[in-house]
């Protein structure tokens, strides 16, 4: 069976995901409907360098790419079909990430769209992350989209599907990454974010006053300020509990992602607060931005911790969108290791 049979088009979409250090393919169905996702974790292979070397990083995605597409047809039931293509377009993301891991996925993306006659389309991984809620749940706009993740940390209203205003955002460290800074620091290993939320349902949040940078004003953030003061803090109190210290940034962390997000909710009058990224996997920030959302009378959006963390579904979902609205992207795009969030890919 082919699964294209009664379709047109591309209402079957292969995304393909390579930014960093999670090797993901997946089927997605008019644009919706998760056929498969398959994610292949390169998190072993960088936990003893304490971070994602992105050497390892590019040559992992070369071994694991083939396999990790094969598995996600196959669970989409797709079968190569007497040389049917076996889906209508192929998505692949161009960027921001690490360049040596984005040429493999852009590569293949573009051979496989070429080898079976289909559409091309380049994904910006961080609108990517924005149809992440949209696969789970009927998102009612306008929302806010709290964007937070090892690379990015993002405030966005979001009007529909592919119509976004970027309202605030990092000054320095993503939150993402000052979880992984402050997880290597205080010797918890990586990746860093999954270590603290654990050893955090140990300690108290209360221990440590730790800054709120830019608390009281606007939707930027900054990170490193509380990265530093968690550092002298363990040099004053070499006796304190590790999760203590966790603990106490953890809450510094979350208290100021919520309450911009509410910020931007009263300032937008948006009806709902969807959660995107890494960092939305912690189940702190996933708490208090339910209660938050509740308290104002907003829906609250928070997927899967499948679906926060790097995958191929959500780059398939903006893949079928921007190629119903932009057309297929040119073979000759390249990969964007800085590409913001209003970064496109050029038509063909
Ligand atoms: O979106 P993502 O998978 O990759 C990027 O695009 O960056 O995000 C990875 C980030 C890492 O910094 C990781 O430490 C963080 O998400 N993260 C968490 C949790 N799980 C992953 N941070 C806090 N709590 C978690 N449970
Ligand atoms: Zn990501």
């Amino acid at each position: 069976m082919t699964g294209v049979d009664d379709k047109t088009g591309p209402s079957l979409v292969l995304g393909i995901e390579t930014s960093c250090d999670e090797t993901a393919a997946a089927v997605v169905e008019d644009g919706r409907i998760v056929r498969s996702s398959v994610v292949s974790s390169q998190v072993d292979l960088h936990a003893r360098f304490g971070g994602v070397v992105p050497e390892l990083a590019g040559r992992a995605h070369l071994a694991l790419l083939t396999p990790v597409v094969a598995e996600a047809l196959e669970r989409a039931g797709l079968a190569p079909d007497g040389g049917r293509p076996p889906v209508g377009a192929v998505a692949a993301t161009y960027g921001p990430g690490l360049v040596g891991s984005l040429l493999v996925g852009l590569a293949a993306g573009k051979a496989l769209a070429m080898a079976w006659h289909v559409p091309f389309v380049g994904v910006n991984h961080l609108e990517a992350h924005l149809f992440a809620a949209g696969l789970e749940a009927e998102v009612e706009y306008p929302v806010v989209v709290l964007l937070v993740s090892g690379g990015h940390t993002v405030l966005v209203e979001e009007r529909g599907p592919g119509d976004y205003r970027v309202l605030g955002q990092t000054l320095d460290d993503a939150a993402g990454e000052a979880y992984d800074k402050v997880a290597r620091y205080l010797g918890l290993g990586y990746p860093g974010g999954p270590a603290i939320d654990r050893i955090a349902a140990e300690g108290d949040p209360a221990a440590f006053a730790f800054p709120r940078a830019l608390y009281h004003e606007g939707f930027d953030f900054s990170f490193s300020g509380l990265k530093t003061s968690v550092v002298r803090t363990v040099e004053r109190h070499p006796e304190a509990p590790t999760a203590d210290v966790a603990a106490s940034f953890q809450e510094a962390v979350v208290d100021v992602l919520v309450t911009k997000a509410r910020r931007a909710l009263a300032a937008t009058g948006a009806k709902g607060l969807a959660l995107a990224g890494g960092v939305a996997a912690n189940s702190l920030l996933r708490r208090r931005a339910a209660e938050a959302a509740a308290g104002d009378g907003a829906a609250v959006y928070v997927p899967t911790l499948a679906m926060c963390t790097d995958n191929a579904a959500m780059v398939a979902a903006a893949g079928a969108y921007r190629l119903g609205r932009d057309g297929p992207t040119t073979l000759s795009l390249g990969a964007e290791p800085n590409l913001s969030l209003s970064g496109r890919a050029r038509a063909a």
